[in-house]
């Protein structure tokens, strides 16, 4: 057996190293996002024992590693990592020299593990890889002849449209021909083979020099798929309940942010919104009505949140772009938001999406059905959004000099600030982060000066003359303004501007998503960041 592994990005890594040089039928591979050790060749993946006859990949925390570890080395093995993986294939290896069959070996092994993972293991002579799941997301891929397994479905698209979700506790066995599911007590599970709707050329750059400039495009169209999402099982779920609680990480968190401003401002219905991560805490444990809102659904401080607000008697309503995901599968009721794969890192598409979601159940809450017609204009502003995307490219190279950027905004403008500073931050790695406009006095005004730009967003209606006296007090700092508004008063004030189109307060969130977005994948691309492949950071985040 043999295995290449370095550090670095997968390309770059084949160029010097040519992965097809491997020969075989059967292989594993799996890009690292560290937990225990540094970033170094020797803690990359995979892993293997002393025999090195065993193999091991693994996403997720081993939490017991420390005892098995020390166990383990009094028992003579020695460790070339740092990582709670390697123990693994020690672990495998215990048992099978010991005389057991290799899928008996890994099931012994894996029964002494605490924590999350999703793990594959293959060896020396053997014909199946074996996989098993405890939180992070594993789906089979059913192929002709060839079967393929992955954390996620949009790397099948390419091999094939038949793909088979393994669930918590399972575990399972590939072989050229075949895959068999064992569940909880080592019985045979039957588990449902799912036809993806997907086509790999969704998961293609269509002529885009990134996934992430071609995802902001897409808005324009899959916004009308989000618009005819099917929300009746939601809408019946919280109409009626006084209060909502909103469970989210990242983007979907503020996404929650509008779904908030809209509830309580239209219907008057208390919504909280709380990060998966602080729902412990935060808890009342009598939360009736829980909106889950995950694009990938297989955030894990999303679902162990939402695992726990079930314990205590709450429906859930999911929200997410992932048929089949385990955000998807736990729910009581489910809405998809129709944004197809998003392949890049950040979120863009699925953030217009289950906006467009989130305002269409907030207007039949609310029984203001007809409104339905103003975001069916959304599209078609959107489009000429895109369209003026140069002037946006050009804002962006003006920025390139400053290091500093605040994004303000109030009430549903609050959370496009603190969306849009994050997507500028993920992926130029500046820093920028988002105020409520009115905040500033209250302290963040310390910070501006000469060199630090603010970009505010400044919508026509009741937000509009506070927000603007808060542009006037940047200025007055001698902050450089960037402004997107669609009122001229606000835009004469600007050192840079992009006009908005005038539209219903609903729309806004998302209109104004769009120059966000554009703003932080040109400034990126002008700093030769790769927009897609941020540093640091996943698609699907499967630790807690
Ligand atoms: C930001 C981004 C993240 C995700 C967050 C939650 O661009 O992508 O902040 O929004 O990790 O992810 P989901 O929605 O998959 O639960």
């Amino acid at each position: 057996m043999r295995s290449i592994k370095d550090i670095g990005r997968i390309d770059d890594i084949h160029k010097q190293r040519n992965f097809l040089q491997l020969e075989g039928t059967l292989g594993i591979g799996h890009t690292r996002w560290a937990t225990h050790g540094g970033v170094t060749a020797k803690n990359a993946h995979p892993h293997t024992d002393c025999s090195m006859k065993i193999f091991v990949i693994h996403n997720g925390v081993i939490e017991n590693f420390d005892s098995l570890k020390s166990e383990l080395a009094k028992k003579g093995h020695k460790f070339t990592s740092e990582t709670d993986t390697e123990l693994v294939a020690h672990l495998i290896e215990e048992e099978w020299k010991a005389g057991k069959d290799f899928g008996k070996a890994f099931a012994l092994a894996i029964g002494k593990l605490s924590g999350s993972w999703s793990l594959l293991a293959m060896a020396e002579g053997e014909k199946a890889i074996h996989l098993s799941r405890n939180g992070p997301p594993l789906v089979i891929g059913i192929g002709k002849g060839e079967m393929f397994c992955a954390s996620d479905v949009p790397a099948l698209l390419e091999y094939t449209k038949k793909a088979v979700y393994i669930e918590d506790g399972d575990r399972a066995e590939l072989t050229r021909g075949g895959w068999k599911v064992f569940g909880k007590g080592g019985k045979n599970a039957k588990r449902k083979v799912h036809v993806i709707t997907w086509s790999a050329s969704m998961a293609e750059k269509d002529g885009y020099p990134h996934f992430m400039l071609k995802e902001i495009f897409e808005s324009q169209t899959k916004i009308r798929e989000a618009l005819s999402a099917d929300v009746k099982g939601a809408v019946s779920l919280l109409r009626g309940e006084k209060r909502a609680t909103v469970i989210a990480c990242g983007t979907s968190y503020y996404a929650g942010l509008v779904f908030k401003a809209l509830l309580q401002g239209k219907l008057r219905m208390n919504c909280d919104v709380i990060y998966g991560s602080e729902f412990p805490y935060l808890r009342t444990g009598k939360e009736r009505a829980v909106v889950a809102i995950s694009q990938s659904g297989e955030t894990a401080d999303t679902l162990s949140a939402v695992r726990l607000a079930k314990k205590s008697g709450a429906k859930i309503v999911a929200i997410t772009n992932a048929v089949g995901s385990s955000l998807y599968r736990e729910a009581d009721k489910k809405v998809i938001i129709g944004a197809g794969p998003e392949i890049a890192v950040v979120a863009t598409k699925s953030y217009t999406c289950t906006l467009a979601v989130l305002a269409k159940i907030a207007l039949l809450i609310a029984g203001e059905g007809k409104k339905m017609t103003e975001l069916a204009l959304l599209s078609d502003e959107i489009e000429k959004l895109l369209s003026r995307a140069s002037e946006i490219e050009k804002i962006a190279s003006e920025l390139s000099k400053y290091r500093d950027f605040f994004f303000i905004g109030r009430s549903l403008s609050y959370p496009s600030a603190l969306e849009g500073a994050l997507k500028l931050k993920e992926i130029t790695y500046l820093h920028a982060e988002a105020y409520p406009a009115g905040e500033l006095k209250h302290g963040p005004l310390s910070l501006l000066e000469k060199g630090v730009a603010v970009i505010s967003l400044a919508p026509s209606g009741e937000t509009f003359a506070k927000t603007l006296s808060n542009m006037q007090e940047c200025r007055a700092r001698n902050a450089t303004l960037v402004v997107l508004s669609d009122k001229e008063e606000a835009i004469s004030k600007a050192t840079y501007s992009f006009r908005m189109p005038k539209m219903d307060p609903l729309a806004i969130p998302i209109l104004y998503a769009i120059p966000l977005q554009l703003l932080a994948y040109y400034m990126a691309v002008g700093m030769k960041k790769d927009p897609d492949k941020p540093r640091n950071l996943a698609k699907s985040v499967t630790v807690e």
